[in-house]
């Protein structure tokens, strides 16, 4: 395997992609370049050459949640005149089943996350978000520091604690 990392385009070859998943294999067949068209979403891609098929892919967009949503022991630190907090939306995450098993999820994931850090110190973020599918993905995002936000399915993690684990 030799893989790229860089951002979707059209040369990259998606037909094949299958991660177990119809909303998100036909998601990067048929809709991740129309939202980095519009500027909805930035969707980076693990490609392995020299096809460039696509082995594994993520998304990032600007994100805010409501104050309220945050766990108490956090909302309570913010200035309560803010109703939305900014945050970074890792709205889909997913590795090819003939890729699985090597550790390519791991790596997409913690692409996102050093990426959504380094950001940060350009444009305030208190945490990134996502959507966990079902609840193997809950356990897969647990495992990297995730937590349950308050009465929801979705899953937060700071910006200070990913950064604290980049410094360790
Ligand atoms: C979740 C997913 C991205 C992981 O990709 P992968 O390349 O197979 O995983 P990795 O080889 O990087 O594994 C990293 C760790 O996660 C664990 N893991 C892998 N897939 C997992 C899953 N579906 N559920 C829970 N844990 C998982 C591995 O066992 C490994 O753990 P370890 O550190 O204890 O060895 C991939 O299985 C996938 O695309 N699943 C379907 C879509 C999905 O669930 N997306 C994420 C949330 S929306």
């Amino acid at each position: 395997m030799e893989l790229t990392l860089e951002i979707l385009d059209k040369t990259h070859i998606r037909s094949d992609f299958d991660c177990g998943h119809p909303a998100l294999d036909n998601y990067i067949k048929a809709q991740a370049s129309q939202d980095v068209k519009r500027d909805i979403s930035v969707c980076y891609v693990l490609s392995d050459n020299p096809k460039k098929v696509v082995a594994g892919f993520y998304t990032l967009s600007s994100h805010s949640i409501p104050l309220a949503d945050l766990p108490e022991e956090l909302g309570k630190k913010l200035p309560k005149s803010y109703k939305d907090i900014p945050t970074a939306l890792l709205g889909r995450l997913a590795v090819s089943n003939e890729y699985k098993g090597n550790r390519l999820g791991e790596m997409l994931l913690l692409d996102a996350l050093n990426r959504c850090a380094d950001l940060s110190d350009s444009i305030g973020t208190l945490a990134v978000i996502v959507d966990p599918i079902d609840e193997k993905a809950v356990s897969f995002y647990e495992a990297y520091g995730f937590i349950n936000l308050p009465d929801s399915e979705r899953m937060f993690i700071t910006i200070k604690t990913i950064k604290a684990s980049k410094a360790t």
